[in-house]
């Protein structure tokens, strides 16, 4: 996916920006002069909301009544334009094409883009809940049709959550012939969602050791360990923790609970990498997905310099201009950058 131009009206801290983009594009300026945004613009006009999962509101100016976002992207199939509105009394619009958009779904899966920012060091470090977030965006945007067996499954967990919740004070609520249908359906779907992930997660691992290897500078031994969430080949196999699970009242078994292990020459990424070789690992991952999307994705890297010296950081934008068509943003350009960045100053 290629953008060409886009436009924002009250978005954020613009009142009105709007933007040519020829090739690769470098957005400079001091902190707060609204770089982020910019990214924060372009992201929505892909996957429909903010990459920091911001609430739709909060991307209103202040004062505004309403906010407006507008691209012109490409993709495989043509040239297309979306608009993105989002006006707090009313909620958020999106054309595609002049027609509306009832489906996030729809856009998300003609779409194709990365976003790598410094919060990335979160998939190494955080929560196993970030990891899975990226996961599923990038398998959702890689295959059509996996985001409805993922909400889907959001459904189904649902369900059988609320049974499970009920279950403490109601027995009926999990016996057998009410739950196990459930059970079977989260089972089933799960196993599902599992398996392309894990697809996703091998496939990744063949390429991020030598992508980390050219960012460090030297040979390292990088492994990506999916965790996953359903550890039976058989549901059968599951029915000893359903007394835990009523006691808890949700569902302790899924793809919502797996996670992933970085390690680092045979170490814990997580416990022992410094937050600069968990950035690395993070843009390696990143850049790994990139070159295993489906359509070749727009590039989005937020604060490019922070936390790498300028030979790495030279190094992930050469990589991502490999991968797809950059917009990055950074408080200073480097000299070390390629001159296919074009620059575009913006002021505090
Ligand atoms: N809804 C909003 N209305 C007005 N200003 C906002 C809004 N949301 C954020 N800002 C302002 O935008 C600025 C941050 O913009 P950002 O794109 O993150 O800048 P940068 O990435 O260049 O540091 C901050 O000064 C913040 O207060
Ligand atoms: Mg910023």
């Amino acid at each position: 996916m290629r953008v060409s131009t886009l436009l924002l009206r009250d978005f954020r801290i613009h009142r009105a920006f709007d933007v040519r983009i020829g090739g690769h594009l470098l957005l400079v300026g001091p902190n707060g002069a609204g770089k982020t945004s910019i990214l924060e613009g372009l992201h929505m006009l892909a996957v429909g909301r903010s990459f920091r999962r911001v609430p739709d509101e909060h991307l209103v100016r202040h004062g505004a009544a309403l906010m407006e976002a507008v691209g012109d992207l490409a993709w495989s199939d043509g040239s297309h334009r979306v608009e993105c509105r989002v006006a707090p009394a009313v909620g958020k619009r999106i054309h595609l094409d002049g027609r509306v958009v009832s489906r996030l779904g729809d856009l998300v899966e003609a779409t194709s883009v990365v976003t790598t920012s410094v919060d990335d060091v979160l998939l190494v470090e955080g929560s196993p809940w970030h990891a899975r977030r990226w996961l599923d965006l990038f398998a959702c945007q890689r295959e059509r049709g996996l985001l409805a067996l993922m909400v889907r499954y959001a459904q189904v967990l649902r369900q059988r959550n609320a049974l499970l919740a009920r279950g403490r004070d109601d027995p009926k609520a999990v016996a057998p012939g009410v739950l196990e249908p459930w059970s079977a359906q989260l089972f089933e779907l799960g196993k599902e969602i599992e398996e392309r992930r894990i697809a996703l997660v091998r496939a990744a691992e063949r390429i991020v050791p030598a992508v980390y290897a050219t960012l460090a500078g030297h040979e390292a031994d990088v492994r990506l360990v999916y965790e996953a969430g359903i550890r039976s080949d058989t549901l059968a196999g599951l029915r000893g923790v359903l007394q835990r699970e009523v006691a808890r009242g949700h569902s302790l078994w899924g793809p919502h609970r797996a996670g992933l292990e970085v390690t680092l020459n045979g170490a814990s990424a997580r416990a022992f990498s410094s937050r600069g070789e968990k950035r690395s690992l993070a843009f390696a991952m990143k850049i790994a997905q990139g070159r295993l999307m489906r359509e070749t994705p727009l590039c989005l890297i937020d604060d490019l310099a922070l936390e790498l010296d300028a030979r790495r950081s030279a190094e992930v934008v050469r990589l991502f201009m490999e991968v797809g068509q950059v917009v990055a943003t950074s408080a200073r350009r480097e000299s070390a950058w390629p001159e296919a960045l074009e620059v575009r100053n913006l002021d505090g």
